[in-house]
């Protein structure tokens, strides 16, 4: 990625900042978010997609910069709880560029997005139809769409595919639960079904699947314009764009996936005879992953029969991936030179229990020591947004980077919070 430019052996900078200024400043574990990066990154998808509706999702990572930031790129937002939605709000973002999702709204949710005028929100069961058109105050309409499962395994990691019919997400088109819930939809005064939606999977780094989502649901359209007379506006094909996580990784190519899929729509709507809906993207991880860089102080080295351990000041609390998806990371030693060789360690956090890896059998200097900082890029999609509480060891900052300059979004996480929540005895 970009983000990250060696200055010299041993140190990094990111977005013109050494990244042991960070350190010294705000302390470790501490993670950056290249904004310069992030916007580039932005950029980078409304040339690809220019005539698309381009949504960030926000469960990738948000605190009020990122919504910010998106708000002045032009981008829309996807949320997924009446959270993420009212911190976007309240810092300013048009709540009609923003998209509710949810496979279990809560009323609360739903109300939030009511009251805040949401753009789309997307029904995800048939139980939602009744209960969000109940929601709606009288005499107004909201606008929706319809989450499609259409049947197309996708994705890097099991956990994270949700293009088939076997999980918890959508509508099938298989069983004709979708074209049940759109004719239930379609009846409903209250709202105002504007598009289908689907999310095939995560850390996709192929386009073959999004060309067969987009065929598939085209398919679906010109059914029910068959059955219905009514034609779709828009067509959303969520996110899921694949990054590389280390050096020779596949990655997605947005601008090759934007060609091939809008090639593809235009041909299967006019062999359908249907008029080309507004496309929408829904990128989380290609936006944010390679934007951040994660940074822990290494606090104990350990030699065993085994291997080798290197313990840092984070671990799965901040960072559950490699533990949830045996997702593989390259730490690298910065702040020093060294000419000692590579050998190869594990690299662990600081958690009481052993399944606390942040990178398995990767090669740091030999001489790596405790003092000693690491740096971990490709580290701002789903680290932070999955942090959590375990052990009390208080979530770690966000700190801005652009042109030389570091300055804190999100502060650490101290005792005082956890305590301040703490009401009973
Ligand atoms: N749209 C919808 C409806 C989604 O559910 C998601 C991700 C996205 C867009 C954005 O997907 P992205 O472009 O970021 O791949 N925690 C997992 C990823 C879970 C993704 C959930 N939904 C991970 O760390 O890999």
């Amino acid at each position: 990625p970009a983000s990250t430019t060696p200055l010299a052996r041993g140190d990094l900078s990111v977005g013109g900042v050494p990244v042991t200024e960070v350190a010294d400043r705000f302390g470790t574990p501490a993670y950056l978010l290249d904004e310069g990066e992030v916007r580039a990154r932005c950029r980078a998808y409304l040339r690809a997609f220019p005539e698309a509706e381009v949504l960030y999702a926000a469960k990738a990572f948000l605190c009020r910069a990122m919504a910010h930031w998106m708000d002045e790129e032009g981008l829309g937002l996807d949320v997924c709880s009446a959270g993420e939605l009212e911190l976007a709000v309240t810092t300013g973002f048009p709540a009609e560029r923003i998209v509710l999702h949810g496979n279990a709204k809560s009323p609360h949710d739903l109300a939030a997005a009511l009251r805040l005028g949401v753009g789309r929100i997307v029904i995800d069961s048939a139980s939602e139809i009744a209960r969000l058109a109940a929601a709606v105050p009288t005499g107004s309409r909201q606008k929706v769409m319809v989450r499609v499962v259409p049947g197309i395994a996708a994705g890097g990691h099991v956990k994270i595919r949700t293009g088939t019919d076997d999980q918890k997400f959508g509508l099938s088109l298989t069983d004709g639960s979708a074209q049940h819930a759109i004719a239930r939809i379609l009846g409903q005064p209250a709202l105002e079904l504007v598009g289908l939606h689907c999310h095939l999977g995560s850390q996709i780094t192929t386009e073959k699947p999004f060309l067969a989502a987009v065929r598939r649901l085209v398919g679906l359209m010109a059914r029910v314009k068959d059955q219905h007379g009514v034609t779709f506006p828009e067509l959303d094909l969520g996110g899921g764009h694949g990054i590389a996580y280390r050096p020779g990784e596949d990655a997605l190519d947005i601008a090759c996936l934007a060609r091939k899929v809008r090639a593809e729509l235009i041909e299967s709507c006019a062999a359908a005879g249907l008029t080309v809906p507004r496309l929408i993207v829904e990128p989380g991880r290609a936006i944010a992953g390679p934007s951040g860089v994660a940074l822990y102080r290494v606090l104990a080295v350990k030699r065993t029969a085994h291997r080798t351990f290197v313990a840092v000041d984070g671990g799965m609390s901040d960072n559950p991936r490699p533990a949830l998806y045996g997702v593989r990371y390259e730490p690298r030693l910065v702040g020093r030179s060294t000419t000692a060789e590579a050998a190869p360690v594990t690299v662990v956090g600081r958690h009481c229990e052993a399944g606390d890896i942040l990178a398995t059998d990767v090669p740091l200097p030999g001489d790596v020591r405790p003092g000693d900082l690491l740096a971990v890029p490709v580290a701002g999609a789903y680290h932070l947004s999955m942090a959590s509480g375990y052990n009390l060891v208080g979530r770690p900052p966000v700190v801005a980077v652009a042109e030389g300059h570091a300055r804190l979004l999100v502060r650490r996480e101290s005792l005082e919070d956890f305590r301040s929540r703490d009401v009973g005895l």
